[in-house]
């Protein structure tokens, strides 16, 4: 096969194909602690020796010392070439090679120019003297700090940038591109005057794309690049690549808004953080960050605005299966203000108080309603009934007698509340559910599967034919009400008609559907995703029976169940069996 291996798809593969499932197809992995083990497949050996760790993406064996990441894992094990190593991934986790094309050329040389232009604005800062770098040092930084990040200066000339490279002999177009340049009237104008220029950088070290604050009180605050070939927000965070190693090291990372945020934390000495750059934290953010740590800190900014972007930005972790915390600011508007104020001691300190996922938003509950009333405690256990309901069975049980002991309601009747719900919970793991398929079939909530297959089909209805041949596509109710009706409202090669099919759709199906429409970003990977969907949608009615296996597991006593606690083990090693075939 001769394919082009560009650093995105090596990115892409690492971060899609988990190391614990690339291994665990060909040997059987054993969960202990953090860390999955094995029987190394590189030397003969009776006694497990072969570790593969999941946070970290490697494999390690203690006997015959064979290392490395998925990749290598393939290439070592199957006998592959890296080239063969790769595609072979590819194939299997539906991930789409495109091969080299003339705009892998441009991407470099989009990336030379944008790296041209930082020199240019960092050459500008530290001249003697100059506004930018004395609004920085005012601000409590350290030269040495906005060197490693790269901070420059873009002056107050309406066309300085500009002539640099047209002395060289730049294509304006490009420059046009990446918004360091506009047009007006036939004439060319710098897009940065007076402002910071603060470089964002990815985790090869290419500079995608600029912020730059405005020193005065110029509007906006931020001026941030347009998205271009090389500068998508959304697969990104500010500083990674600076701190990526730290993350790694600390085993957690420290997640900000803001490039102060970040630039005065690191200044503080804590090195372990990056930001999300002020929009919503998205998916691909979070599958960034997971390649270096599980454990993510979230400290935002303390207003409401803030807080709200917490719960968001939780739950994108949450569903990724990170273990998020939430960072409460307590003196200052965000983490610059509080770390300049109170020093790096203090900032740790609030990193070790920081609430887990579920605890926050119990607590946001606590102070929503009056737990000294009965009516109080009820809205409370109701409203942490449908945030349980989307834990793992454990973790759901660890809260339930936390709750009943601060609301002197019986751990039965919450567990009752929590297990009784029909309704989707309000955030759900990745594949995680546990309804059992043959009690509560028209009552099972629409799953992520589901409400991709339905985005794809908003966006491309040539996909209509191929889900009409899927065995089994929607489980949900309100999934096939919506397919049937997407399929009877819409004729031949015509687009979906998105108003027609609200005003069609009931109330509860029409909120899906918008739900859908709003949060369901497939970042133009349509096909990828439909493949994946495809994929799970063969393994999930076997998926489904092991969750409600294991959860009847959890739930069984012991001591009076002992036979059929046997009987639900041997049926669930039955079902494993059927997974592992199915695999190969
Ligand atoms: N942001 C943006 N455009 C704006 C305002 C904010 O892109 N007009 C983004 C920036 O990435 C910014 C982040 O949102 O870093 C957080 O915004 P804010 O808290 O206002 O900025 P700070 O980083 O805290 O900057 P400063 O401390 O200089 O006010
Ligand atoms: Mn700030």
């Amino acid at each position: 096969m001769s394919i082009a291996i560009n650093d995105n798809i090596v990115d892409e593969i690492k971060s899609r194909c988990n190391i614990v499932d690339v291994i665990g197809q060909v040997v059987p992995l054993k969960k202990t602690g953090s860390n999955h083990k094995g029987v190394c497949p590189f030397h003969n050996e009776k006694t497990p020796s072969f570790v593969v760790s999941e946070t970290k993406q490697i494999y390690t064996c203690f006997g015959c010392g064979a290392t490395g990441d998925a990749i290598e894992f393939v290439e070592k094990y199957y006998n592959l070439e890296f080239k063969e190593a790769i595609g072979k991934m590819a194939a299997q986790y539906g991930i789409e090679i495109k091969s080299a094309s003339p705009s892998d050329g441009k991407r470099e040389e989009l990336y030379e120019i944008n790296r041209e232009a930082a020199t240019f604005f960092y050459k500008a800062f530290i001249k003697s003297n100059n506004i930018g770098y004395n609004y920085m040092k005012k601000r409590g930084i350290d030269i040495a700090t906005l060197k490693k990040f790269g901070v420059g200066y873009a002056d107050s000339e309406w066309d300085s940038l500009y002539n640099y490279f047209k002395a060289k002999g730049t294509d304006v177009k490009l420059l046009i591109e990446l918004g360091l340049v506009s047009e007006s009237k036939g004439k060319y104008f710098d897009k940065y005057r007076n402002r910071i220029m603060f470089p964002i950088i990815n985790t090869r070290g290419k500079i995608i794309g600029f912020g730059g604050r405005a020193i005065g009180d110029d509007q906006p605050k931020y001026l941030n690049s347009p998205e271009s070939k090389v500068f998508m927000k959304k697969n990104n965070l500010y500083g990674i690549n600076l701190t990526r190693q730290d993350i790694d090291k600390e085993d957690y990372a420290i997640l900000v808004e803001g490039y102060m945020d970040a630039i005065s934390l690191y200044e503080s000495g804590i090195r372990n953080v990056c930001a999300s750059l002020g929009t919503a934290l998205t998916e691909n953010q979070a599958k960034l960050l997971k390649r270096y740590t599980n454990n993510i800190v979230l400290s935002y900014d303390a207003d409401v605005a803030g807080q709200a972007a917490s719960l968001r930005g939780m739950d994108i972790l949450y569903k990724e299966n990170c273990k998020v915390k939430v960072l409460q600011v307590s003196d200052g508007k965000d983490p610059d203000e509080f770390v300049r104020k109170k020093g790096k001691e203090a900032f740790i300190r609030l990193v070790k108080e920081a609430l887990p996922y579920v605890d926050y938003k119990i607590y946001l509950l606590k102070n929503k309603y009056d737990m000294n009333t009965t009516e109080g405690s009820i809205d409370l256990l109701k409203e942490s009934a449908k945030i349980l309901k989307g834990l793992t069975p454990i973790e759901a049980e660890a809260y339930i007698k936390k709750l009943a002991k601060d609301t002197k309601i019986s751990e039965s009747a919450i567990r009752f509340e929590v297990n009784g719900l029909n309704d989707e919970p309000v955030h759900q793991r990745q594949q995680y559910e546990y309804e059992n398929e043959n009690s509560v079939k028209e009552l099972l909530p629409i799953d992520m599967i589901e409400k991709n297959i339905i985005k794809i089909l908003l966006l491309k209805s040539s996909y209509i034919n191929k889900v009409k041949i899927l065995e089994n596509p929607f489980l949900s109710e309100s999934g096939k009400k919506i397919f049937n009706m997407i399929v009877s409202i819409t004729r031949d090669i015509e687009e979906v008609d998105i108003r027609k099919l609200q005003d069609s759709l009931e109330e509860r199906e029409r909120n899906i559907l918008n739900d859908i429409m709003e949060n369901i970003h497939l970042g133009g990977k349509e096909e990828m995703i439909f493949n994946d969907c495809v994929h799970n949608i063969n393994n999930r009615i076997v998926i489904r029976k092991e969750r409600d296996l294991i959860f009847r597991l959890s739930m069984a006593d012991e001591e009076e169940n002992i036979e059929k606690i046997n009987e639900i083990t041997k049926e669930l090693m039955e079902l494993q069996k059927l997974k592992n075939v199915d695999r190969r």
